[in-house]
Formats: C-alpha cells, structure tokens, sequence
C-alpha cells in the first residue's frame, strides 16, 4: 500500500493507494508538519484496520512538506511537487488525460494536466484563507460552518453594488443581479450575514473568473474545482452562476479535498 500525504497550509489530508486505486481518505489538523504528517499516517493505518508493515512506501507533497526529510517509523518517504499531484489527482478524480484545474485551499492554484505534461497555469491568494481572514476581523469568528451559516441567510444587495443599481437594464451579457462592484455599496445598515455573504460571493467571484479566464486560454470547456474549497455549497452555487453567464462548465468531484494527496500516491503506480 501507498500512502499520499498532503500537508496543506491550512489541513492535512492523506489516503491509502493501491493497484492505482484510492481505497481510504483521511484529514487531520495539527499546528506543525512532522504532527501532521505522523497524525495522517496513524489515523489511515488505525481506521483501515491494517499494520504499519503494509505500508510500502509514503509520498509526501504540500507546502509543509519541505519539513519532513527522514523516513516516518522506517517507512521510506519520497517527496512530489504539489503542482503535479494536484495535476495528477485532478485527472484521477475526473477521470479524463486531459483537464484544467482549479484547486481552492488556503490561497488558490490553477493547473492544465494532461498525460504528457502538467503546467502551472497561475493562480489567485483570494481562498479559503481569504474567508476565513476577512470573518475574524469583519464577523469575529473563524469557524468555516458558522461563516458559512450565516451566509446562507445574507442579503448581497445589502453589500455588493449590483449592476441593477447602476442601469435599468443589464449590460453585455451580464443580467441585473449581477456584481457590478464587490463590496461597493456596503449599507449602513447590512447585518453580519450580509458581510458573511459578501465574502464569500467576493472570493468565489474572483476565483471563477481566473478560472474561466484561464479555461478560455487554453481552449477548454470545463474547470474541475478541487480542495476544500470545491465543497462549500454556497461557493459552487456562485461558481454555477458564472458558469451561466461564461459558458465554462465547473464539475465537482467527491473526494475534491484530497485530490493533491490522491496525485501523490499514485504519482508511481
Ligand atoms: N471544515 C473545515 N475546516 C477547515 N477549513 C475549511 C473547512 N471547510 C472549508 N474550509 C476552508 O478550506 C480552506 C483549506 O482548504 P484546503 O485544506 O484544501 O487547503 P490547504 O491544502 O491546507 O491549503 P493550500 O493548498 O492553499 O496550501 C480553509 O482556509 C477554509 O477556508
Ligand atoms: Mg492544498
């Protein structure tokens, strides 16, 4: 068995592969890489019911990762850059050789991959960390389900400039409920889950257009969004909206969250 481990600014991820499937996925969050890394492993071992002497081998990729440069328990590890395993994990996940993606964690990264070649296309700081930085100075809280709760009961046109606000009609292909300006009315009087809205719209706004922009660049169609980001379902609803508008198609795959561990452990099968 092969365990890709991904050790994220934010979470850790790691998941069992074997014969070129993925057979376990786990999560885990711990102040420090080693912590992490350690954490993922004993937690995939302990909840598969199997012994640490299945383990062959330990693939290790993230931004954490240049902090691990031993072997864990014995078990050799070997190091994948993150660009190639969320490469790699983003074809396994959408199961095509060729695909364009947009991985939302912390801060955002957009990857082509193809069999031939994965190529870092760009990307945004605008992520999940961008949400949860704005709510603890904004909404004095940092915990993702109550952002996202009190976004889901918000008003946009409390805080967002909207095109109706500007024209009786819409403009280009844009309609009236469009976002003319983010945060560019922001009333006196909006509430907590207007702002919590308004962030979230922001950030989401923002990354599907990169992606749209860098999906029409390169001649595709359809943008596979991986990383906890790809899960939050007031964010695909926003994503839906400019899929709409751009003609650009965003697909969500289970398992989104752990498609750069996916990518490493199956990035020597
Ligand atoms: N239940 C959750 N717990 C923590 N973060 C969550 C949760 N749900 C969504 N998120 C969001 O996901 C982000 C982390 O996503 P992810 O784990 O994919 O990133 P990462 O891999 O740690 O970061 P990066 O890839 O940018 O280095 C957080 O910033 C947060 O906004
Ligand atoms: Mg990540």
């Amino acid at each position: 068995m092969i365990i890709g481990i991904d050790i994220g600014s934010t979470t850790t991820k790691a998941v069992a592969g074997e014969g070129g499937f993925i057979v376990k996925t786990v999560k885990t969050k711990a102040s420090d890489a080693v912590t992490s890394a350690t954490g993922a492993l004993g937690k995939i071992i302990i909840e598969s019911n199997l012994s640490i002497s299945c383990v062959e081998k330990i693939i290790i990729t993230g931004a954490g990762g240049v902090m691990i440069n031993n072997e864990i328990f014995g078990i050799t590890t070997h190091k994948i850059d993150e660009i190639t395993a969320i490469g790699l994990g983003g074809m396994y996940l959408s199961k095509r050789d060729k695909v364009i993606i947009s991985n939302i964690g912390t801060g955002t990264s957009i990857i082509e991959a193809s069999k031939e070649k994965i190529t870092h296309l760009g990307g945004t700081g605008i992520g999940g960390g961008t949400i949860i930085g704005l709510s603890k100075e904004l909404l004095h809280t940092t915990t993702f389900e109550h952002i996202l709760s009190m976004a889901d009961i918000g008003d946009l046109t409390n805080v967002d400039l909207l095109i109706e606000d500007i024209s009786d009609s819409g403009i280009s292909f844009l309609n009236k409920k469009s976002t003319a300006s983010n945060f560019g009315k922001m009333l006196d009087t909006a509430k907590r889950e207007d702002v919590a809205l308004g962030i979230v719209n922001m950030v989401y706004q923002v990354i599907g257009m990169i992606s749209v922009f860098a999906a029409k660049s390169r001649d595709a169609s359809c943008v596979l969004v991986t990383g906890n980001g790809s899960r939050n379902l007031i964010g695909q609803k926003i994503l839906r909206e400019i899929s709409e508008l751009y003609k650009i198609e965003f697909e969500f795959p289970a398992d989104a969250e752990y498609a750069t561990a996916i990518g490493a452990a199956l990035s020597e099968s």
